[in-house]
């Protein structure tokens, strides 16, 4: 599973850093390409040249070598790195991770990284305990990074308690789920649509919505880091894509998007339909600007939008996969349930609004996935990052 993948090792300043020795061998024996980062302290522990002979790879610990002053780009590594391993991590460095607090080679890297993170903590007990250390590690899972757990036993201080860092074969098994689980979408390509529509009034006004496309943007994350090409149809908003398989189509109004996706979806295994399409358009919208003085407020008639999801859901072949998305306020699961069959989805994922959190312009959601047999999973309020981890799952899992 970890054949030809690229992996960078961080490793900060603990004493389980002897064990990521066995940690890198282990993964150059499992296929891997190894690239060692270590911050200023992990080089107390243990000596770059260990790594660098177990990896074949100089180690990286500076922004730049001093001799050579060549530079080393924390940019070019994150796009680099199919997954990022910090093991051992410290309370000092993820609490940096938690903060952004870019001062090393290590952190600014993570900052920088398109792959998933799998952070395996390594510390005292008390510094495990403490809330701050709790609170940083819930930032990471909130950001999508995975938490290896650290092991009770006897830890470096002779106490005995929860900090010992996951060991070296089990981490190894662990990404090695995550890859067989996680890369399934090769080869594929996934259209997602994202963000509002706008619909012209005059050449200053529309009618639009509150929709910040981060939930589109989050899945299309999300189906690049598996390995698909995606093509993201985005209406107007500010959120932007740093995955290089993610090619994003603009558009402004429900025509312009409907065009986009019917194209793409030509040749589409999965399509997801998460933006908020205005449901109306201006009739006749006003070449010039409307203007106010020595004018009644205009009447303005409205004519139906194309529905997107049907369009798509009547050109849909063997094989495509249909995936909509229902915001609702009152009869949640009727209502989502009756779009699915409408529009001719293979699953629909439901927020409601009356979920603090879930919805528009958050961060968070809170959804539950319905599918054609009327099977309902709902999971707990999350990040949008992880709700787009979990619908790929879903959908991976069912089709
Ligand atoms: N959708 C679409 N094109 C539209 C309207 C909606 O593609 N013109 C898609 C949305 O992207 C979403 C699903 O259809 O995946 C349901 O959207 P929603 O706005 O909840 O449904 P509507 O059909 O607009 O129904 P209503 O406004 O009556 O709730």
């Amino acid at each position: 599973m970890l054949d030809g993948k690229h992996i960078i090792l961080g490793i900060t300043g603990g004493i389980a850093a002897y064990k990521s020795a066995m940690l890198a061998r282990l993964l150059v024996k499992a296929g891997a390409e190894v690239q060692v980062i270590m911050t200023p302290a992990a080089k107390e522990f243990i000596a770059p040249l260990t790594l660098s002979t177990l990896t074949g790879n100089p180690v990286i610990s500076e922004f730049f070598t001093a001799n050579t002053g060549e530079w080393h780009s924390h940019v070019d590594l994150g796009l680099w790195a199919d997954a990022m391993v910090i093991a051992p991590a410290t309370a000092s460095s993820i609490g940096k991770m938690a903060n952004g607090i870019a001062d090393n080679m290590l952190i600014t890297t993570y900052l920088s990284a398109k792959a998933p993170v799998f952070v395996a903590p390594a510390m005292d007990l008390d510094m495990m305990a403490h809330p701050s250390t709790a609170r940083n590690l819930s930032y990471l899972r909130s950001y999508g990074n995975h938490i290896i757990e650290a092991r009770s036993g006897e830890l470096a201080s002779h106490l005995v308690g929860k900090g010992r860092m996951e060991e070296p074969e089990n981490i190894v098994a662990y990404l090695e789920v995550y890859f067989s689980r996680h890369n399934d979408l090769t080869g594929k390509h996934v259209m997602i649509t994202a963000g509002p529509t706008y619909e012209k009034i005059d050449p200053v006004r529309f009618i639009g919505n509150y929709s910040s496309g981060k939930m589109g943007y989050a899945l299309a994350e999300e189906a690049a880091k598996r390995g698909a090409r995606v093509t993201l149809v985005s209406g107007p908003v500010s959120t932007s894509v740093s995955h290089p398989s993610i090619s994003v189509v603009r558009v402004e109004s429900a025509v312009q998007m409907l065009a986009a996706a019917t194209k793409a979806f030509a040749d589409a295994d999965v399509a997801i339909l998460a933006a908020a399409v205005a449901d109306y358009a201006p009739a006749e919208p006003s070449e010039h600007k409307i203007k106010r003085e020595g004018n009644e407020p205009p009447e303005i008639r409205l004519v139906k939008n194309p529905d997107i999801a049907a369009t798509l859901g009547q050109l849909k072949k063997d094989g495509q996969h249909l995936v909509g998305f229902a915001l609702e306020t009152d009869n949640e699961m009727a209502n989502a349930a009756d779009k699915l069959k409408r529009k001719n989805l293979d699953m629909i994922v439901l927020n409601s609004l009356k979920d603090e959190g879930a919805g528009f312009g958050t961060d968070t959601n809170k959804i539950t996935i319905i599918d054609r047999d009327g099977t309902a999973v709902s999971s707990s309020l999350k990040s949008k990052k992880e709700v787009a981890t979990d619908i790929f799952d879903h959908i991976i899992a069912k089709f």
